[in-house]
């Protein structure tokens, strides 16, 4: 296993590209089994969950290589229905084979995924909306088994107590391309994400209208086709790296992110003191005075993304007074703080909400990576912290952020890994 090292106290200066979405690249992957005809999918970062899907795909009998580094072909001519146990485990987000696969072959077998430290994570809306598409599911050996004689479109409310669902939307979706007849999704999920989806599926030949907003209407059509895509940029990427501007008090120029998928995060760090310009596709964080408290409500897009709030909460945790975070996502995603807490962060958590006094300094220590997010609140919090961070069970970072230390060296940070012994 590896570890991070970080040296901290040195602002960041300098120009970072954001690279493609893991969120928008894992569904459109798993779409690639809607067709046998070839697909090819660029801007496809190199983190370990996208790897792990492409291997689901090979399992599943798909002809899926890298061209390159961050472009992989896919083409799914003969495959089978049921997911290998051992690489879905591993990824919470591959529930979203189930969709494609019941459109494609009209069965699955997909492992139940469990819950994980940001809390439970129930799968009851994907499992009612393909049910009200026509796919009938039992529960065997750990495992969802669905099948269906024929997919018929109708209208499908997806909203929990939580909002609505980023990978059910596109569950229903993706089932919906090829289902008889039209199919309503209310309360749909409005994430870049999403929408890129969409926009995926449409060059396939879905008819597909209404991504972005909270009903989507899709005409299911007979057969997609295979087609050429580049996936949307990583917003919560984009997002990390404004907030280690941030942090350090440095002054950085993140490239490649649409500013628009970002606009809650920037009216946030906006608030805080920061002074934040954009064009087209660049946005430059700066400095330039103390960092003040703030209130920040996670909620679907284009409300605060969860995504964004542990790296966030560092930030706040070096503010001038004081700041709130209300989870209103995943009520529980608050393992960050304690490690933060470890710093010298002033935080504390009752419920949905942590109370976050701002301190002066933070010092380094060793901490442990709990989820993809709150090791990035980790790195974050160290690239401020006087001292030395080492950030142990790093595989967390990888799973959704290619070269994070690579980036964050190239805007001056001191940060390095090193195996364990
Ligand atoms: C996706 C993102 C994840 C992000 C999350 C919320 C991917 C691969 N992952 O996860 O990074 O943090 O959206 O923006 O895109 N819920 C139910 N029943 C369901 C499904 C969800 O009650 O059937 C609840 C969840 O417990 C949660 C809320 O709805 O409280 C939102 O979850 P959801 O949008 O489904 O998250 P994911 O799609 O799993």
């Amino acid at each position: 296993m590896e570890r991070i090292i970080i040296e901290g106290g040195i602002p960041l200066h300098g120009t970072v590209q954001a690279g493609g979405s893991k969120n928008a690249a894992l569904p459109i992957l798993a779409a690639t089994l809607l067709t046998a005809e070839s697909c090819t999918i660029s801007n496809v970062p190199d983190v370990s969950d996208v790897q792990f899907m492409v291997k689901i795909l090979q399992h599943l009998g798909a002809h899926a290589e890298p061209l390159d580094k961050n472009t992989v072909r896919v083409e799914a001519r003969n495959i089978r229905d049921e997911a290998p146990y051992d690489l879905v485990r591993k990824m919470r987000a591959s529930v979203v084979l189930l969709g494609p696969l019941l459109g494609r072959l009209k069965s699955c077998k997909v492992s139940v995924p469990g819950g994980c430290v940001i809390g439970p994570r129930p799968i009851d809306l994907h499992v009612e909306g393909l049910n009200k598409l026509g796919a009938h599911f039992t529960l065997e050996e750990g495992n969802i088994v669905s099948h269906t004689q024929e997919l018929t479109g109708t209208v499908i409310d997806l909203k929990s107590k939580f909002g609505s669902t980023v990978l059910g939307t596109e569950n229903v979706i993706m089932a919906a391309t090829v289902a008889k007849g039209v199919t309503i999704i209310k309360h749909a999920a409005q994430e870049p994400e999403v929408v890129d989806l969409a926009s995926f599926l449409e060059k396939m030949g879905a008819k597909i209208s209404g991504a972005g907003t909270p009903t989507i209407r899709i005409e299911g059509v007979r057969a997609l086709h295979g087609c050429e895509h580049r996936i949307i940029c990583d917003r919560i990427e984009a997002g990390t790296f404004m907030t280690a501007a941030a942090i350090t008090g440095g002054n950085i120029l993140v490239r490649g992110c649409d500013p628009v998928h970002l606009h809650a995060l920037i009216e946030k760090l906006e608030k805080m003191g920061l002074n934040i310009h954009w064009e087209k596709y660049d946005i430059r964080v700066q400095v330039d005075q103390p960092l003040r408290g703030t209130k920040v409500v996670t909620e679907p897009y284009p409300g605060f993304p969860t995504d964004m709030q542990a790296q966030l909460m560092a930030v706040m945790s070096l503010g001038e007074k004081s700041s709130t975070v209300i989870e209103k996502v995943f009520p529980e995603r608050f393992m960050h703080a304690a490690e933060l807490v470890r710093m010298g962060a002033k935080i504390q958590v009752r419920g949905d909400t942590a109370h976050i006094d701002g301190v002066k300094q933070l010092s380094g220590a060793h901490v442990m990576a709990s989820d993809l997010r709150a090791s990035a609140a980790l790195v974050i919090a160290g690239l401020a912290a006087h001292g030395q961070t080492t950030i142990h069970r790093v595989y967390h970072i990888d799973r959704g952020y290619e070269n994070i230390d690579e980036k964050l060296r190239s805007l001056g940070a001191r940060i390095w890994r090193e195996r364990d012994a």
